[in-house]
């Protein structure tokens, strides 16, 4: 622990914070975090501005985009306390705009697939926008990703964030009710990255909000996460046709390359050829937690980059988690720091009920009626 509270002021010291906040020398005075700050990111091709907040706290530094809530950089301490931006991201709003596969984005309103982008509620059948081959993926062609958020920033107490807005409309990409969101980022003075999303809607609808963060620990753009260890605390997950639908079967990882329970090199067994992984180029998964929905975020996965020491530890309230290992990464895209992104050079784990749950009646129900408030947190702790 002292060791952690001296590499977070050593990291926060050699970035040139200022002496005020350092004045006193002592952890909890590094530790404080500073009110976030904006500034013009870009304009996008229908002329609105986007503008960037960046925000610090605990020796973790965010800049988050108002354009689909966009977590464009993210930096923690590596166990020298050297800073690195451990997310995919780009520099210019351009790229956002026409080829980002989600790199950093809030997805709504329901986050992976739904197959053929069809669903009954209540008796009524909907059809969603398709947008990935014949299905629906990550909110449809222009989902919450590809709107700009109004944002609202705040510290309280020992915590700064930001409040995220947004309201899609009656039938927006399909969706039946007016959904009210508002997402919020805080950043601890122990530099965790909380995020709570919180909806209303006017008429029964279904909503599975996520995150779309790609992480590589040892640093964006250098190179694969294969020999990152990834822990994830579920005996079962969802295979799923050629579609990546979810054939509705929750099968055991026992003896198979998704089991990830003791945890391991993600690259271990990623050629093992088994049949779901060919089909989804690698990992492309829901992993049904063992822990089901619980009242509070509970500790379900960890990531760790044995060259940098850099932990990334995960809890949630949501039952499934996306581990999708950036097979479809394919060197055409440069990111933030001027290198590209090959496959499997950044991995997603997004906290989220199971894809393709409105045809599932077995999987947990995504439902969403009004007077129902959906409130869920997922946090992120960073340690070296
Ligand atoms: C999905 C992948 C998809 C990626 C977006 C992930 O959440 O599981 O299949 O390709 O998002 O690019």
């Amino acid at each position: 622990m002292e060791l952690n509270r001296r590499t977070v002021i050593a990291g926060a010291a050699a970035a040139g914070l200022a002496a005020t906040t350092l004045g006193t020398g002592s952890a909890q005075a590094a530790a404080s975090g500073r009110k976030p700050v904006r500034e013009p990111f870009g304009t996008l091709t229908d002329g609105t501005k986007v503008h960037r907040w960046s925000l610090e706290n605990g020796g973790t530094r965010l800049k988050v985009l108002s354009y689909g809530g966009i977590v464009q950089s993210l930096q923690t301490p590596d166990r020298h306390g050297r800073h690195a931006d451990i997310v995919a991201g780009f520099d210019d709003i351009a790229d956002y705009e026409a080829k980002s596969p989600y790199f950093g984005a809030l997805i709504g309103r329901y986050g992976n697939r739904i197959g053929k982008g069809r669903f009954t509620l209540d008796g009524t059948s909907h059809q969603l926008s398709v947008n990935d081959g014949v299905n629906h993926l990550h909110g449809g062609a222009k989902g919450f990703d590809k709107h700009v958020w109004d944002v609202e920033p705040f510290t309280e107490g020992s915590d700064v964030g930001l409040h995220l807005h947004y309201t899609s409309v009656d039938g927006e990409m399909g969706y039946p009710g007016t959904l009210r969101t508002k997402v919020t980022y805080t950043l601890t003075r122990h530099g965790d990255w909380r995020i709570t999303y919180e909806a209303t809607t006017d008429r029964a609808t279904i909503v599975n909000l996520t995150s779309h963060v790609y992480w590589n620990l040892a640093g964006e753009g250098s190179g694969t996460i294969e020999d990152h260890e990834l822990t994830i605390a579920a005996s079962r997950y969802t295979p799923t046709d050629s579609g990546l639908i979810p054939t509705g079967e929750l099968a055991g990882v026992a003896g198979t390359p998704f089991d990830f329970r003791r945890g391991k090199p993600i690259g271990r067994d990623l050629r093992a050829g088994h049949e779901q992984q060919v089909q989804a180029k690698g990992y492309d998964h829901n992993w049904v937690l063992d822990k089901g929905i619980t009242a509070r975020p509970e500790h379900i996965a960890t990531l760790r980059d044995p060259r940098s020491g850099r932990t990334l530890r995960i809890a949630t309230d949501q039952p499934g988690l996306q581990f999708y290992s950036g097979n479809f990464l394919d060197g055409t895209l440069t990111g933030t720091g001027g290198r590209t992104y090959r496959q499997g050079d950044a991995l997603c784990l997004e906290t989220q009920h199971f894809p393709d749950s409105p045809n599932h009646p077995h999987f947990p129900s995504t439902v969403l009626r009004p007077g129902q408030p959906y409130r869920t947190t997922t946090i992120h702790t960073f340690g070296a």
